[in-house]
């Protein structure tokens, strides 16, 4: 069985799109994916996918990354997909890992799973696949790829599925018509959050989780400042923070999708509690180093 983590991303969601640099974490939920006997064929949570399909379109494109010849494959995913767990890129990951064998740290798995990725996405930054093909925590930008955060102290993340699904491109889209309308005030955020992003880095190999969660609030903040945020994912991470969570922002593209708290002194129950109390549905994620 080969795997492939999930993700959130900590800080730097969009501006990594702009070349910055952001950090994210590997999920302990992830995909698993087993080749199988029998002719070409993709199935995923015992749901056949169909040949004319974009998922399909996206498996080709994997297979000829590797030079493969298309086989049976089977992928079961443990989280929600469409909020942004990184729930495509897990599969992506996961399936290249299976059809190279034991290399599974070869570069060409991580290469196979960005070619699955651009099917869905057009342009992503990649980001999502470094994080599950790395797990752990990590740095990513364009420009240089991922890098390994050692991390100062362990580190937990509560998480919540605040909104309903969100469309990745439609967020992309609206930030960069915020950019148009707004140069200005979107180079200052921009600037705002790469100096965060650096911050925050600092504060993960401190283990300084004080630290950490006021940052965490300052993204939260300038990426509601783009308009990424919805009511939801507002009273989600209110309702984590007066149960003592440290910091709360939305990960990934927003507009719905998931929050993520970093918990206190008082740990992730209060905060689970909190969410369930309120209808969310809600888990709690050590940040493994691998
Ligand atoms: O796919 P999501 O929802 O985790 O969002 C990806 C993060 C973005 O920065 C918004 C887009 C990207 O390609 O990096």
């Amino acid at each position: 069985m080969a795997r492939a983590r999930g993700k959130v991303i900590l800080t730097g969601e969009h501006a990594v799109v702009y070349g910055l640099p952001a950090l994210a974490c590997g999920l302990e939920r992830g995909a698993s994916a087993q080749v199988k006997r029998g002719a070409s064929s993709l199935t995923i949570q015992g749901v056949r996918v169909a040949e004319d399909s974009e998922t399909f379109a996206a498996f080709l494109e994997l297979c000829d990354s590797l030079q493969l010849t298309p086989c049976s494959v089977e992928v079961s995913l443990e989280m929600p997909a469409g909020v942004g767990l990184g729930a495509s890129a897990a599969i992506g990951v996961s399936i290249a890992r299976a059809l190279v064998g034991a290399d599974e740290r070869s570069p060409r798995v991580l290469e196979a799973a960005e070619r699955w990725e651009r099917v869905f996405h057009g342009k992503p930054s990649g980001i999502d696949a470094a994080c599950a093909f790395a797990g752990g925590c990590i740095r990513f930008s364009k420009a240089t790829g991922w890098t390994r955060v050692r991390l100062g102290a362990p580190l937990q993340l509560a998480v919540a599925v605040a909104g309903p699904p969100s469309s990745t491109k439609a967020m992309v889209d609206e930030v960069g018509r915020f950019r148009e309308r707004n140069p200005g005030r979107f180079q200052e955020n921009l600037e705002a959050i790469g100096a965060l992003v650096n911050n925050a880095e600092r504060c993960l190999e401190a283990g300084d989780w004080r630290g950490l969660g006021t940052l965490l609030d300052y993204n939260q903040m300038l990426l509601a400042s783009w308009f990424l945020s919805t009511p939801e994912i507002e009273a989600c991470c209110h309702a984590a923070r007066r149960a003592g969570a440290l910091g709360a922002k939305l990960t990934g593209a927003g507009g719905g999708g998931c929050v993520i708290a970093l918990p206190g002194d008082q740990g992730a129950d209060p905060i689970i509690d909190a969410w369930t109390a309120a209808g969310y549905t809600c888990f709690v994620s050590d940040v493994l180093s691998d």
